[in-house]
């Protein structure tokens, strides 16, 4: 055994998702390296702890700083602080993948993961932080009738479990959330919170988030989204036209609209213009026969008098002309003649009327800057939305309250771009997943999704369930499977195969970890739970669990993402698999050997995972495990890490 290296050495991996706090303690350092400092932690060991006073001092004078003794500008409610814990528990589950209820499962870029939404958003901290472009999102309005999914930050996996029937819920009950119940407000806020301070994480610093809501809500979300997003990084509070005709039955003032919420993650977000439509491109007509076509006659006077712009200019048929008292031309009188020899100025059909500018379509940009109004027209409105789903599902009404696929498609089409990915962690029937489809077959612009949907429960009397869909997920991925079979027969028309979108969908579930020793937090072990800890290090991968559901879940918790590409290696006789073009490697093999450790190296990944149990207690092959990729990773470029689960 060599004397540097010792079993010990061997680093464990994490089961858990990223670590929130350690995460912002990094980036503060990086920002404000000066405020870090060494001090002796209780027992006795050198610990790194943030000086508050030398933060003070960066931050400016002491007196700029809150110190909680007086009154300040800010947003409260009960169940704030513990929104934090909630955020900084870690999650120890994982994403299994699911085969059979997935179409082109090893190719596809799009995801649909069933789970509660907070714990999925953990769990894609390590793969998606920073990933992606644009967050649609559709939450419970908290009208009083919908379901508030209970958070609990010390047990939100077990509840989620009892919730999704894959434990035993000994008659929990989960309810929906009243008015009459008391913190009607705030729980809805308890809720919103930590899932929209993780999805921030997840923004690229262009991207850009759009939150659907109504007047209940409005108020409180905008500025529970200024705290997290930032005032400064406010967009728009976008008014939406849902309905096209008041309901005359109603008493008081009839809603006809809602609102989409709009926050970039930083000042490097760029809208794209909205194309042009049939109704903009109207007003350009050519009515002189102009070989240069369509235009549209613009005033060619200005608000202002200056006595330098105040001059006559004399029309075709002979006439003086002259601005309106007050106002001036918006050329000056040496650029007349070039406008009027280049035919730019209009004077009326009998060319007797005063100028006006022709502005040539060619000339105008090639679209539109999108406005906080969304009329019906454009964007859609309720019935569209239900009539869309129906056309997909004839014989049931499968959901309630779906969105119109052309509202979010205007919201693509402001955001997306070439391979960005979106993601929507209310998915509901999945109308963000048929609206980017449509989307990538019109602008042929290749984009993903990731749709993220709680299994809520449908009652066993409707009429989904009677047809076979047990919960919103169910109608969810049905949705998408088959807006992709109809959009591949109509949209795919004249679509050679090998250039054919991706219309496929990999579905992944929450579910506890594999891995016997992650599932439980050390910080409420118990003594039965420590002594079962113990046992299950004997044989800590759960019995009868599929290699792919294991390598699902390791390259998750590396970092890596579920629809990188993965390849199957034989080395020496043992399978070995490659993530992401060899970047990621894996062994699941019981028997590991020198060799096989010294041809893993060989393809120099970023990262190697295997199981412990492989050394068969071997210290000597661990210790030289270690050393191999010790020294290989000296000369490297990047450090090649070695981990044992
Ligand atoms: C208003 S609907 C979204 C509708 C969607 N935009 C559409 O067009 O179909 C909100 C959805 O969020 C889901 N939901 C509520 N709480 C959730 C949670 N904690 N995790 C995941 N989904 C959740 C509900 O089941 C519901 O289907």
């Amino acid at each position: 055994m060599t004397d540097s290296v010792k079993p010990a050495d061997l680093e464990k991996m994490n089961g858990t998702s990223l670590d929130i706090a350690e995460q912002r303690r990094r980036e503060l350092k990086q920002l404000l390296p000066g405020v870090f400092t060494e001090t002796t932690g209780q027992d006795g060991q050198p610990v790194e702890t943030i000086d508050f006073e030398r933060l003070k001092a960066e931050l400016g004078t002491v007196s700029d700083v809150y110190e909680g003794r007086r009154e300040r500008y800010g947003m409260e409610w009960p169940g704030k602080r513990d929104c934090m814990k909630l955020i900084q528990e870690p999650s120890r589950a994982t994403l299994k993948p699911c085969r059979e209820e997935s179409v082109d499962f090893d190719t596809t870029q799009n995801l649909f993961i069933e789970g509660d939404n907070l714990e999925v958003l953990k769990l894609l901290q390590k793969s998606y932080y920073g990933k992606v472009k644009m967050i649609y999102i559709d939450p419970p309005y908290n009208t009083g009738k919908e379901f508030i999914y209970p958070d609990k930050y010390s047990e939100s996996l077990e509840t989620y479990l009892a919730y999704a029937g894959l434990v035993d819920d000994e008659g929990k009950k989960f309810s929906t959330n009243t008015a009459t119940e008391g913190r009607f407000h705030s729980r809805w806020l308890n809720m919103m919170f930590p899932r929209l301070y993780l999805a921030r994480n997840l923004l690229r610093e262009d991207g850009v988030v759009f939150i659907s809501i109504d007047d209940n809500e409005v108020d409180n979300l905008r500025r529970m989204c200024d705290e997290i997003f930032g005032e400064e990084n406010f967009l728009a509070n976008v008014v939406w036209q849902k309905t096209y005709s008041p309901a005359n039955d109603k008493k008081g003032i009839d809603a006809m609209h809602d609102y989409v919420l709009c926050y970039r993650k930083t000042e490097l977000f760029e809208n794209n213009l909205l194309p042009r439509t049939e109704q903009q491109n109207k007003a350009y007509q050519n009515l002189d026969d102009d070989p240069r076509g369509p235009w549209k006659a613009v005033d060619a006077t200005r608000a202002e008098h200056r006595d330098y712009a105040y001059y006559p200019i004399v029309t075709p048929s002979g006439r003086e002309v002259f601005p309106a008292q007050g106002r001036s031309w918006v050329f000056t009188k040496e650029e007349v003649d070039g406008l009027i020899h280049e035919n730019r100025l209009w004077f009326g059909k009998d060319g007797n009327s005063k100028p006006s500018i022709k502005r040539f379509l060619t000339e105008v940009k090639d679209g539109v800057v999108p406005t906080t109004w969304w009329s019906h027209e454009v964007a859609g409105h309720n019935d569209e939305a239900k009539k869309e789903v129906k056309k997909l599902f004839p014989d049931i009404n499968p959901f309630s309250t779906p969105k119109p696929t052309r509202l979010i498609e205007r919201l693509a089409q402001i955001t997306l771009n070439e391979g960005d990915v979106c993601l929507d962690f209310f998915a509901g029937s999945c109308t963000t997943a048929h609206a980017l489809m449509k989307y990538v077959v019109q602008e042929k612009k290749a984009v993903s999704f990731i749709m993220v949907q709680l299994p809520e429960p449908l009652e066993k009397e409707s009429e989904q369930y009677k047809k076979g869909y047990k919960n919103i997920a169910d109608i969810g991925k049905e949705r998408i499977r088959r807006a992709a079979r109809d959009l591949s027969s109509t949209g795919g028309e004249g679509i050679d195969e090998d250039e054919m979108p991706d219309f496929g969908l990999k579905v992944l579930k929450l579910d506890q970890s594999n891995f016997r020793q992650w599932c439980m937090s050390s910080s409420e072990a118990s003594e039965q739970d420590l002594v079962q800890k113990m046992e299950a290090h004997i044989a800590h991968i759960d019995q009868g669990v599929s290699q792919e559901t294991v390598l699902y879940e390791l390259l998750l918790k590396a970092g890596f993402k579920p629809t990188d590409k993965i390849d199957e290696l034989m080395l020496l006789d043992k399978r070995v698999f490659s993530i992401a073009d060899g970047a990621l490697l894996i062994c699941l093999e019981e028997e590991l050997t020198s060799e096989l450790i010294d041809a893993v190296a060989d393809l120099e990944p970023m990262q190697f995972i295997c199981l412990d149990k492989g050394f068969k207690g071997n210290d000597q092959l661990k210790a030289n495990a270690v050393q191999t990729f010790k020294s290989r990773s000296q000369g490297a470029e990047t450090e090649m890490v070695f981990k044992v689960v």
